[in-house]
């Protein structure tokens, strides 16, 4: 619930200024973050544990000390399949922050026991972390999102859905093949244009749209950069580093050999994405984040200069 009194405030705890988030007075503050063990939820985490209180929903006791050191109020160890956990964890929050663990054959499932205790609970918002064009039925991962957004306009909770493209972050994985052979590695067409964002502007958009009062029943697409080639990516490696960096496609069967640690249901879902990003790419616009965060989102040459200074 809304009270009277509402403060403007500008938090600079993303690195640089961002606009002035009005933060409204609820008589529950505690927003609860889901898979807050990853990399998006630890990154959440941080930013919006500057503005509201947040009770972290993590998998593994390790995270627990983790997720608190980055500024968690509580945290619930537990498995979002297990209903008496998630619904503890449910407990006395105004809103919901919902990350499905990554490539999960039960995305589905584990959303609508989410979006059910949410509903019993009277949870004021339910914000979902989808993914920029869940509309796409061949890749499993994205259409699951899409299905738990549709479950959640129709649950009656008022909403918000944020749809963020590739992170930028997800570069650091090629790091080694940059570095030690001068090559970055996709297993697919390195023409292909992507949008990518910066996580910590995915967490700035988040934080805005938990705490200001104007986001609900909307849908927001998160992306970051034009659409840009990993041939494109690769240059800007080369102008930071100071040496020819080139992309290259890698070849799926070498891809795979790399990838057997997977679980079977992530090494089809991940070929069907290549094989899409091969075909496709995936590209969005910058509008919307740019409006949201109220300047214009990281750049992705910028982000690679960090990168190589070693932030
Ligand atoms: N990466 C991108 O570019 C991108 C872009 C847009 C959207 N997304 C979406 O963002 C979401 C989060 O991705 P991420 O990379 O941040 O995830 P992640 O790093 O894989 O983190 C997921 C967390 O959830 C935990 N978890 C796993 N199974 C669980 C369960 N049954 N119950 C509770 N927690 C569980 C994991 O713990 P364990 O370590 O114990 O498994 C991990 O801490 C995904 O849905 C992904 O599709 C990603």
């Amino acid at each position: 619930m809304v009270l009277a009194g509402a403060a403007h405030f500008v938090i600079e705890n993303m690195g640089g200024l961002v606009r002035g988030i009005i933060l409204h007075h609820y008589t529950s503050t505690m927003i609860l973050i889901t898979g807050a063990g990853g990399k998006t939820g630890r990154s959440l985490t941080a930013a919006l544990s500057t503005v509201e209180s947040v009770c972290a929903f993590v998998h593994r006791e390790e995270h627990a000390s983790l997720l608190k050191a980055l500024g968690a109020k509580k945290v619930v160890l537990g498995d979002l399949r297990d209903l008496t956990a998630v619904r503890e964890a449910i407990q006395g929050v105004r809103a919901i922050y919902h990350i499905c663990p990554n490539m999960r054959p039960d995305e589905v499932e584990i959303g609508k026991l989410v979006i059910n205790e949410a509903k019993n609970a009277g949870t004021e918002h339910f914000v979902h972390h989808s993914v920029l064009h869940p509309q796409i039925e061949t890749m499993p991962h994205h259409w699951a999102k899409l299905r738990v957004e549709e479950m959640i306009f129709q649950s009656g909770i008022p909403f918000t859905i944020l749809q963020p493209a590739p992170y930028m972050q997800n570069l650091q994985a090629g790091w080694k093949g940059i570095t030690e052979e001068g090559v970055l590695r996709v297993p697919y067409a390195v023409d292909s244009k992507f949008s990518f964002v910066d996580l910590k502007d995915v967490a700035q958009a988040a934080t805005i749209v938990l705490m200001e009062k104007d986001h609900k029943n909307a849908v927001y697409e998160l992306a970051g950069t034009l659409p840009t080639t990993h041939r494109e990516v690769a240059g800007m490696f080369s102008r930071a580093l100071k040496r020819e960096i080139r992309a290259e496609r890698e070849e799926m069967e070498t891809w795979k050999s790399r990838a057997a640690g997977l679980s079977a249901y992530a090494m089809e879902n991940l070929i069907r994405m290549f094989e899409y990003y091969d075909a496709w790419g995936l590209a969005g616009n910058t509008k919307v984040l740019q409006w949201l965060l109220g300047k214009e989102p990281a750049s992705l040459e910028t982000f690679i200069e960090g990168m190589v200074r070693g932030n």
